[in-house]
């Protein structure tokens, strides 16, 4: 982990190496379509805002918001404006930050909008600036824009690079998955195509990579004859809450475990890549889920959060923007390949957390009393106050020479203190500008991920698979999520 130096350090030599990669251009413009939108107003504009405070962006960069609604920048200023944390003696540098920002008005397949979108970056910027292009619609859209974008809006000259950022899902199965791929690569080279998955820019699932391999201890540990299971888990504590529209299409699997768990999983599983480099990489993450089978009806359980009259909170179906009598999961537990791993996602729980716990198999515990040794556990908590622990057995302190379960605790804001972590998306913002694919999904592993969750997708839809109620706040999903895990050798502590 960085000490706050060392990352201001590699910050800095990200924004040198900004500077490096795009001095043939006399401007970058990033022009961001749905603009209006929820991920815009709470992720896009508020790490636009913290690149540009933190001077990490090439210092000739400007922001244009796309979007049907008419807007002017001081609303996309004022949707923005809870989520920017900027203190108040940032004020001159955040006028001077929206100063940077216009806005276009269009729709996102009239190729005459685009025409005028090329004519103000170029009336505006100059045709000389690379052009990253962030693509924030609802999926739906992906097609028609990135099809316009490649006609009428990238930059030509050479030496000039067009990017493009596409929000995640990609597609809602493998063959909707292939058309939007195909698509893109007729258009787009794979390096110029950043499929972004947000998880990967998070500090700890950086430093699984990191944590497996400088460290020789885990080594001789990391495989089946050792581990009895390994759990990805993502909780939330809030339900759909007016996204209803958007996830009632998706549900839980698609939105956040075909994906995010996935890729946390893959860095799990993988053996050790050749180099650091983004292909050798992500070559490893391929070979894990081309192990993998794909999922059956039998390897899945799923849940719907239903209202808890004790707590006053209202289940999903009593959402306006979920469609009456819906039946798509907002939790699920999947059991995957090999040792085995468990993913297990859930809205409307007791908490918000995202964590992977390692269970180590039993010890043989012929010298302790039956039921005095537990089994050791390795987590890494990526969120909230990310952590890694080694659950351990030691003597209980003093005369006695009783067994307990103790921890080997690295929290971060204990260990680092006045610890600044950037966001995931300010870190992936970064990569995209400086060229860098290691934290994006390539064609192959979407291809593969989508391979392994299709078939209990189609199933689930198919037959119709009521989800399991489970009422709003409880700690694991419904209680068929655990009897579940039980079967596959997880212990709950
Ligand atoms: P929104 O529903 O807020 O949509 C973004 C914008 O797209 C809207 O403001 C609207 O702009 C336009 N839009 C909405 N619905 C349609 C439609 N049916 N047809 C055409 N345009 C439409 O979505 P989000 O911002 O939540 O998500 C955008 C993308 O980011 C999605 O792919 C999502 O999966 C992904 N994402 C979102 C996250 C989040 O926290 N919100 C987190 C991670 C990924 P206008 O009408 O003005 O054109
Ligand atoms: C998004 C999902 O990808 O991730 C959301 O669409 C989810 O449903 C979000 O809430 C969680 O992200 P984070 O970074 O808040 O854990």
């Amino acid at each position: 982990m960085m000490s706050d130096a060392s990352l201001e350090q590699s910050l800095k030599l990200l924004r040198e190496e900004a500077g490096m990669v795009c001095h043939s251009a006399s401007s970058h413009v990033i022009i961001v379509f749905g603009a209006s939108g929820d991920l815009a107003k709470k992720k896009i504009y508020p790490t636009l805002w913290w690149l540009f405070r933190d001077k990490l962006l090439p210092s000739n960069t400007h922001f244009v918001g796309y979007s049907r609604s008419n807007l002017t920048v001081d609303n996309l200023r004022s949707n923005a404006m809870p989520y920017l944390n900027a203190k108040d003696s940032e004020w001159t540098q955040l006028d001077e930050f929206f100063k940077r920002n216009s806005y276009v008005q269009g729709s996102y397949d009239k190729p005459e909008d685009f025409i005028r979108l090329n004519k103000f970056i170029v009336d505006n910027f100059s045709a000389c600036s690379n052009r990253l292009f962030y693509l924030a619609t609802p999926p739906s859209q992906f097609i028609s824009v990135a099809t316009n974008l490649k006609a009428h809006c990238t930059a030509e000259s050479d030496g000039l690079w067009n990017r493009l950022i596409v929000e995640k899902p990609f597609g809602k199965d493998l063959d909707s998955s292939e058309v939007l791929a195909k698509h893109l690569s007729s258009l787009f080279s794979e390096d110029q195509i950043y499929r972004i998955d947000h998880y990967l820019g998070k500090e700890m699932v950086q430093n699984v990579v990191v944590l497996r391999f400088a460290n020789r201890v885990f080594s001789p540990l990391w495989n089946r004859d050792n581990i009895a299971n390994v759990v990805v888990t993502f909780k939330e504590n809030f339900g759909t809450e007016g996204r209803g529209g958007y996830f009632d299409e998706f549900g839980i699997i698609r939105d956040v475990m075909q994906n995010h768990l996935l890729q946390i999983l893959c860095l799990i599983a993988m053996e050790r890549p050749i180099s650091m480099e983004a292909n050798d990489i992500r070559d490893e993450k391929v070979k894990v889920l081309r192990c993998m089978r794909p999922l059956s009806l039998d390897d899945v359980v799923v849940g719907q959060y239903v209202a808890d009259p004790e707590n006053g909170k209202p289940g999903y179906l009593d959402d306006p923007t979920v469609p009456a009598g819906s039946i798509t999961p907002t939790y699920a537990v999947a059991a995957l390949y090999g040792v085995p791993f468990i993913v297990r996602a859930g809205k409307a729980l007791n908490e918000k957390k995202c964590e992977v716990r390692i269970q180590f198999k039993d010890v043989i515990a012929d010298i302790l009393p039956s039921g005095a040794v537990h089994r050791n556990e390795l987590v890494l908590r990526v969120q909230p106050n990310e952590a890694v622990y080694m659950k351990l057995m030691t003597k209980r302190p003093g005369m006695g020479f009783g067994a307990e379960e103790t921890e080997l605790d690295l929290t971060y804001n204990r260990r680092f203190t006045d610890l600044k972590l950037p966001d995931a998306y300010e870190r992936l913002l970064l990569d995209v500008l400086v060229g860098s694919q290691i934290n994006f999904v390539r064609t192959d592993e979407l291809r593969e991920a989508w391979r392994v969750f299709t078939p209990a997708l189609h199933a689930l839809e198919s037959q119709r698979v009521a989800p399991h109620p489970y009422p709003y706040g409880v700690r694991n999903g419904p209680p068929q999520s655990d009897e579940f895990m039980r079967r596959l050798g997880f212990t709950f502590s």
